[in-house]
């Protein structure tokens, strides 16, 4: 269904296809590496201060509006998610040329079925390592002279960090760009609408 590299898209002309095209490429972009939405900035809030980071979208559910993806329960982002749950996921993908900005309220869970099932099947890649360092994310490391050293060795026997955070959609901004004329609309609890982009 996706068509990456090829020409982008026809731009729906209802709300509601629009609406139902945005979550298509949703659940495509978790299962395509090349889909520009995959790795996505999640902006959240560190006391007053913004914050962002990348972050690779793993699971789209529409239903239930929740897109899921992991991270080491120790980094800095699951103790701001634990303060204030308001997020905003960013996501652009040049091949469509839509940019999405997705309100979301964030929920860490580090242990329970959900978790230990995903574990279960992550712990045997390499993406495991990820999760696995002594060290919380964000620890100053180094050698001798500024080099960057040996980080130190994964903790393979350990359970390790993950985490899971899932982020419900509250509302999507959308913006599509196209020569003859740029689009913008926005979806929320109250319905869709077309906006001046
Ligand atoms: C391409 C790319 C993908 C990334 N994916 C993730 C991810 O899925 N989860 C995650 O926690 N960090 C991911 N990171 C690292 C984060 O961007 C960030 O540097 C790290 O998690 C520390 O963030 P924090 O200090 O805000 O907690 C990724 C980084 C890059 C460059």
């Amino acid at each position: 269904m996706h068509r990456h590299g090829a020409a982008s898209p026809e731009m729906p002309e209802s709300l509601p296809e629009l609406r139902a095209q945005i979550w298509q490429e949703l659940q495509a972009c978790v299962q395509d590496r090349n889909h520009g939405w995959r790795v996505a900035t999640l902006a959240t809030l560190s006391g007053q201060e913004p914050d962002a980071r990348v972050v690779v979208l793993r699971e789209v559910d529409e239903p239930s509006r929740e897109l899921v993806f992991y991270t080491d329960a120790r980094s800095p982002k699951v103790a701001q998610i634990r303060a204030r749950s308001q997020g905003l996921l960013l996501c652009w993908c040049a091949s469509l040329s839509w940019q999405l900005r997705l309100r979301v309220r964030l929920e860490v869970e580090t242990d329970g079925l959900e978790v230990s099932s995903r574990w279960a099947r992550l712990k045997l890649s390499p993406a495991a390592q990820d999760y696995l360092s002594p060290l919380p994310p964000g620890s100053v490391i180094g050698g001798a002279h500024g080099t960057h050293g040996t980080p130190p060795a994964p903790d393979r026997g350990s359970r390790g960090h993950f985490a899971l955070v899932r982020a419900r959609v509250e509302s999507i901004d959308w913006t599509g760009l196209r020569g003859g004329g740029h689009r913008r609309a926005q979806f929320d609890a109250q319905g869709g609408r077309w906006l001046t982009p």
